[in-house]
């Protein structure tokens, strides 16, 4: 049961807080959200780490991090009144005696009853310690105050290990305490796709397999795994993208319409979705790797973890049977782009006298999810003082320049104040996480436990490699982009 709303201040807490997420995210999140007085009046940041910071050697860092992630919106004055909420607590993850002290400190520093959010921005292997600190010593329990905690993705690294964090942390937190990062769920683009689908009549009639002839997503990144070879080596592809943020974006596309923008209305539909999609045959997937992956610090010698891969699933039920979705994410590409397309199926008789070869190009719209925000509709228009000739054309909606700009949040500004106001509906549920692994796990496994299994290359700087658009080729489909044109 979630506590109803009170006037308690509210304690972050951030273990791990001397990491990268805290300075580049978490603290330039909080900063603009008090920038634009978005946040509660009375909020106190703690940082849990073990390095020696004092409160003003930890705001120093903290500072910095503004000034270099925050897009030029640090302001001296701001930052006076903004820092004091911040304090530094120096202890050990694995020491349950720091969280004694934690507690200690906490309760002298609050004083009345206090709301309470635990942000894990550790490594994933505290995740399972942490909270079993904070339930030993009785700091989850909701009693006046509420008690919330926020877990970072990875959330496992398959269904079994899913599962026994999900249940590490239902035995100290109820699921209404819980809120599970996909960042992807905090981007504007993404809660977009609701409003187009569900705020307009004229696309939702057409959203369905009588209309549409398959749907794409494409994540696309142009960065390689930089520093990150370690963690990335291991993951792959599949864990880093696809378990997580290509699934809740292919969810948010395809799902019913929930009754109420309630999040458990909206995570019920979400995970409705993702359980009927039909289990992915190997033959439908396509691994690779960039060229030169392999040097990087931290990764195997002879490593053939995919950096790359594109797949072909689809839905079964009623609005998507016979439907093709294919999903494609890779680092070192051409281009980054954040795209989601439904190409349409064709008229079923074009009356015009085309030339044969003509290569006619169907409706599609294309959600641009990063970076050009926008949405984009093609459609066939006939080209003047022609006769017959017609042509695709662009029917255009750009984020930039109808809205204000700086009215573009990161995803962790929105994130964190839903978890602040215990929204839950950008956040990923136990179940969902559970049936995405359960999903990727037997594709993950196909390679993993097979050395034989291809993994192919491709260079970087390309689109991925030609086996992908072989996938689509088998059934006369090609990789549809409305836009990187743009
Ligand atoms: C993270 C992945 O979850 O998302 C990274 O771990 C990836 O590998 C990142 O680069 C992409 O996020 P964005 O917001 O830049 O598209």
């Amino acid at each position: 049961m979630i506590p109803p709303a009170n006037p308690y201040p509210i304690t972050i807490v951030i273990f791990g807080a001397s990491g990268d997420l805290t300075h580049r995210k978490l603290i330039p999140a909080l900063y603009n959200s008090f920038r634009k007085n978005r946040l509660p009046e009375h909020i106190r940041i703690v940082g849990f780490a073990r390095r020696p910071y004092t409160d003003e050697s930890f705001r120093t860092r903290l500072k910095e991090g503004i000034t270099e992630f925050s897009d030029g919106t640090y302001d001296a004055n701001l930052w006076e009144h903004f820092s004091p909420k911040i304090t530094y607590f120096q202890g050990n993850l694995v020491n349950l005696e720091d969280f004694v002290r934690l507690k200690e400190t906490l309760e002298k520093m609050e004083g009345e009853t206090s709301n309470r959010l635990y942000y894990l921005a550790t490594a994933p292997s505290f995740y399972e310690g942490i909270v079993s600190h904070l339930g030993s010593i009785g700091m989850a329990k909701h009693e006046d105050a509420w008690r919330s905690i926020v877990i970072e993705k990875p959330f496992g690294t398959d269904l079994a290990s899913a599962e026994a964090l999900n249940q590490a942390v239902h035995a100290v937190f109820a699921e209404s305490q819980v809120f599970r990062i996909d960042h992807y769920l905090g981007k504007e683009t993404a809660q977009n796709i609701l409003f187009f689908r569900f705020a307009n009549t004229i696309f939702e009639p057409v959203w369905n397999r009588r209309y549409v002839n398959n749907v794409q997503i494409t994540v696309a990144e142009q960065v390689d795994v930089e520093h990150r070879g370690e963690y990335f080596d291991k993951a792959g592809v599949l864990r880093d993208m696809f378990q997580n943020h290509l699934l809740q974006l292919l969810s948010l596309v395809a799902m019913e319409p929930p009754t109420s923008f309630d999040a458990d209305a909206i995570r019920n539909e979400r995970a409705k979705l993702l359980s009927s999609i039909r289990p992915i045959e190997i033959e439908d997937t396509v691994y690779a790797q960039y060229e030169g992956y392999c040097p990087t610090e931290g990764v195997a010698e002879y490593s053939l973890t995919p950096t790359y891969a594109a797949l072909k699933l689809y839905i079964d039920n009623w609005r998507w049977q016979g439907v093709p979705f294919y999903l494609r994410s890779g680092k070192a590409m051409a281009e980054k782009s954040t795209e989601i397309t439904l190409v349409f199926q064709k008229p079923p008789h074009l009356m015009f006298d085309l030339p044969m070869d003509y290569d006619f190009t169907p409706n599609i719209i294309s959600m641009c999810i990063q970076p050009n925000e926008g949405i984009h509709l093609k459609f066939q228009a006939k080209v003047p003082d022609s006769e017959q000739d017609m042509r695709s054309v662009d029917m255009e909606f750009h984020y930039r320049g109808t809205f204000d700009e700086n009215a573009f949040p990161d995803a962790y500004e929105r994130l964190l104040l839903e978890a602040l106001e215990r929204d839950a509906s950008l956040f990923t549920r136990s179940d969902g996480i559970e049936i995405a692994w359960k999903l990727m796990d037997p594709l993950i496994e196909a390679y993993e436990k097979n050395p034989e299994f291809p993994v192919y290359f491709y260079p970087p700087g390309s689109w991925g490699p030609i086996e992908a658009d072989m996938l689509l080729d088998r059934q006369g489909h090609i990789w549809r982009s409305g836009c990187m044109e743009c």
